[in-house]
């Protein structure tokens, strides 16, 4: 009497995931801080996106604040991996904070485009969503030449001066098919429309993304581990449904999940965003193990190994520390 066989369940684990040079460089920035001064040190808004990250550094020292006007005068600030406009560098410059810009280098690459356009006078097109810390950061370095543009559908409220010199760029963590979207359907309103010199969109968010589209669609279910606010996470779901998987959960730790999810499931697939330490991703796989996903299969489509030195003004304080 031979049983039917019994489906094997399996995980298909996204690589490249997790941790991006910029915020690898960010959280380190704010250890090193602490470890040179001691605590307190402040930061502002939150390092990265990612709760554990700044739960983690907030049992070790660091305070985060919205703004620069709830750190004391003359101490110490970290401005997060997202970036900050003239005006807020301005306002610590007028408070004498002493600060450390963990500014993520792609995105300052994108600030200096937007001042360069700005300069020549173009319309700036900065395709990203309205009230992320990036696009606040971004805007900010021109904001009479520059206005947002959410969605493929926002651009039909796009009004410029002149529609011969119009340029676009972009947040850093945005869905790459979307914004391509909204690219096309810019240049059927702006038929001379110009490129930014290079892709805004970052390198990690475009390997995490190409490899939970590889996935996706051998999946009944994909895991992205990242926060609620995280774009770059939150993005990850919506690649993976459009892929073809049956659903898609954004979770913070493997305690939210519910195991009702994988019913019927027999191929899970996880990633997580660029903000996530894999210590979280690891503890995923092991709740997964226990409910019989213990099989683990890679799916990896690039390699990264891109670093970043530290903020400068660290690098200082480290060589005086010797
Ligand atoms: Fe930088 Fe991209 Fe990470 S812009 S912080 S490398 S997600």
């Amino acid at each position: 009497d031979s049983q039917p066989p019994v489906a094997t369940k399996r995980v298909l684990l996204a690589a490249p995931r997790g941790y991006c040079a910029g915020v690898d460089r960010a959280v380190i920035a704010v250890e090193k801080a602490l470890e040179l001064h001691g605590a307190p040190v402040y930061v502002r808004k939150e390092i990265v996106h990612n709760k554990y990250v700044v739960e983690t550094l907030a049992e070790r020292g660091a305070i985060f604040v919205n703004d620069t006007d709830e750190v004391p005068e003359g101490a110490r600030v970290v401005f997060s991996a997202h970036g900050v406009s003239p005006a807020v560098v301005a306002a610590a410059k007028e408070r004498n904070l002493d600060t450390i810009d963990a500014t993520c280098p792609l995105v300052t690459k994108v600030h200096k485009e937007a001042v360069r356009f700005a300069k020549d006078d173009y319309d700036i097109l900065l395709i990203g969503h309205t009230g992320h810390e990036e696009v606040e950061g971004t805007a900010g370095e021109a904001p009479d030449h520059i206005q947002i543009v959410n969605s493929p559908d926002d651009v039909d409220n796009v009004v410029v001066r002149d529609p011969d010199k119009v340029v676009w760029i972009s947040q850093t963590t945005l869905s790459v098919d979307e914004t391509m979207e909204t690219v096309n359907r810019l240049r059927t309103k702006f038929p001379t429309l110009q490129n930014p010199p290079s892709d805004d969109i970052c390198y990690a968010t475009q390997n995490r993304q190409v490899a939970v589209k590889k996935l996706a669609p051998h999946c009944d279910v994909v895991l992205v581990v990242g926060s609620r606010n995280s774009s770059n996470s939150v993005r990850l779901t919506e690649v993976a449904l459009d892929a073809g998987a049956r659903a898609s959960y954004l979770i913070d730790y493997a305690k939210e999940i519910d195991s009702a999810w994988f019913d019927g499931a027999t191929t899970v697939g996880i990633s997580s965003g660029a903000s996530v330490p894999e210590i979280l991703v690891q503890d995923v796989l092991k709740y997964l193990a226990e409910q019989g996903f213990g099989e683990i299969e890679e799916v990896r489509t690039a390699t990264e190994d891109l670093m970043f030195s530290l903020p400068r003004e660290l690098r200082a304080d480290l060589k005086k520390a010797g």
